[in-house]
């Protein structure tokens, strides 16, 4: 009893841990052109480091462990396309279609010009080195503070990140409404700039991550061929610069945790495929997992998907891979309890559709499944020395 208090514990420990590390991070210390580091990382990894928000900054200037480095790539490039996003990037913040709400005032955006306003309620495209109040937003309290000191959108997009989370992300009209009333009650008559901005740069890996955190007076296409990204490692650590793609980088690759496997095996066969080519079928320990797995399974192709879950009958309990018991639970009605062991061995899968609950299903069943690369450190680990 005590021993498994201890256990789950430590398993609280180190998934909260991790569950605040949504990109795990490798550095490679090989000078490469930004392509041949595309492909490096493809191979080896994922892709090039994509960054959602300033913790993934953080987290990829811990994997630079070199520190003669100044500027590593990452996977931002610049394309052709021309598109208005929000400054708030992190698409975790998003559900659905709502990154996508606009609320164009009439024959809006008009202009060559890349940031915007709202005036009153509805907006306009507006150049971006004019000044403005603004609106920023606190992500911690859901909160909007409307900003009466007129600054270019870029200064504007500092104080909101320094003071409070970042300029505004309008998501549908409601919020629309809420700002305004907030930008009213500050009794600020003019327009006020809020997070969308527009530029062309996408992610290797085709995210939809908007975060950008550019130095001061960059990207500024020196030269005129400036259409790859890197992060600043000593001088304005954490800091992008724009430059020229055919320059030779160290350069950050970035490994998803989770992988939908869209081929159809029955569970063992799964757990084998997961083994060889990754490190295990996934578990889920906390409601963070199964937030990322909800993310992962809506692509998936079977109506449920396998997960590292198994009836252990000897003891009739369910446990996850690595023995550990079953925490956290999220099972549909009529799942997880009252099975019948001479029915064969049972194991877990989570709805891909609907609420993404999990079920209970004979092994055979040929599901797409979710294989993790995270190497669970918890029995090598040196920060839990001499416990097992
Ligand atoms: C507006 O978006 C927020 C955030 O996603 C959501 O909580 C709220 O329910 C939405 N309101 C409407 C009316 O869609
Ligand atoms: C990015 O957003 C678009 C439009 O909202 C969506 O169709 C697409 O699936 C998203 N891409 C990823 C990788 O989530
Ligand atoms: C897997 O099964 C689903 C549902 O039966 C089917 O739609 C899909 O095409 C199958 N995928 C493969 C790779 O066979």
């Amino acid at each position: 009893m005590e021993r498994n208090t201890f256990i789950t514990l430590i398993f609280s420990a180190v998934f909260s841990l991790s569950a605040c590390v949504p990109h795990q991070y490798h550095f490679v210390n090989m000078h490469l052109t930004w392509t041949e580091a595309q492909r490096y990382c493809r191979e080896n990894y994922t892709d090039l480091a994509t960054i959602n928000n300033k913790n993934d900054i953080e987290e990829l200037l811990k994997s630079v462990n070199d520190d003669q480095v100044q500027y590593v790539w990452i996977g931002l490039q610049k394309t052709i396309s021309y598109k208005w996003k929000w400054s708030l990037g992190d698409p975790a913040f998003y559900t659905g279609n709502d990154s996508q709400y606009r609320n164009w005032a009439q024959g809006q955006p008009n202009g060559d010009d890349d940031c915007s306003n709202m005036n009153p309620g509805q907006w306009n495209d507006y150049e971006c080195n004019n000044s403005l109040p603004f609106m920023c937003y606190r992500d911690s309290s859901k909160e909007y503070i409307a900003v009466n000191q007129p600054m270019t959108w870029r200064a504007a997009q500092n104080h909101c990140r320094e003071f409070y989370t970042d300029l505004v992300s309008v998501r549908n009209q409601t919020e629309n409404q809420q700002i305004e009333k907030i930008r009213n009650d500050a009794h600020i008559t003019s327009a006020v700039w809020i997070g969308l901005f527009r530029d062309s740069w996408e992610w290797s890996d085709q995210s939809n991550s908007s975060f950008r955190n550019w130095r001061t007076g960059v990207p500024d296409n020196d030269g005129g061929n400036e259409n790859c990204a890197v992060v600043w490692v000593n001088t304005d650590r954490g800091q992008w610069g724009d430059v020229t793609c055919s320059f030779k980088y160290p350069f950050v690759c970035h490994e998803d945790k989770l992988v939908l496997i869209k081929q159809n095996l029955s569970w063992p066969e799964a757990l084998k495929y997961c083994r060889e080519n990754h490190v295990d079928l996934v578990s889920v320990h906390s409601e963070q997992i199964q937030r990322r797995v909800m993310n992962v399974v809506q692509k998936a192709s079977t109506a449920e998907v396998w997960l590292g879950l198994h009836h252990y009958c000897a003891m009739n309990m369910w446990i996850w891979l690595r023995g550990e018991v079953v925490c956290y639970q999220n099972w549909a009605a009529g799942h997880g309890t009252g099975v019948d062991c001479r029915d064969g061995p049972r194991v877990g899968a989570v709805q891909s559709g609907g609420d993404h609950r999990w079920v209970s299903l004979p092994q055979t069943h040929k599901l797409n499944f979710i294989c993790t690369n995270y190497g669970f450190p918890l029995f090598s680990r040196n920060n839990f020395p001499g416990h097992f």
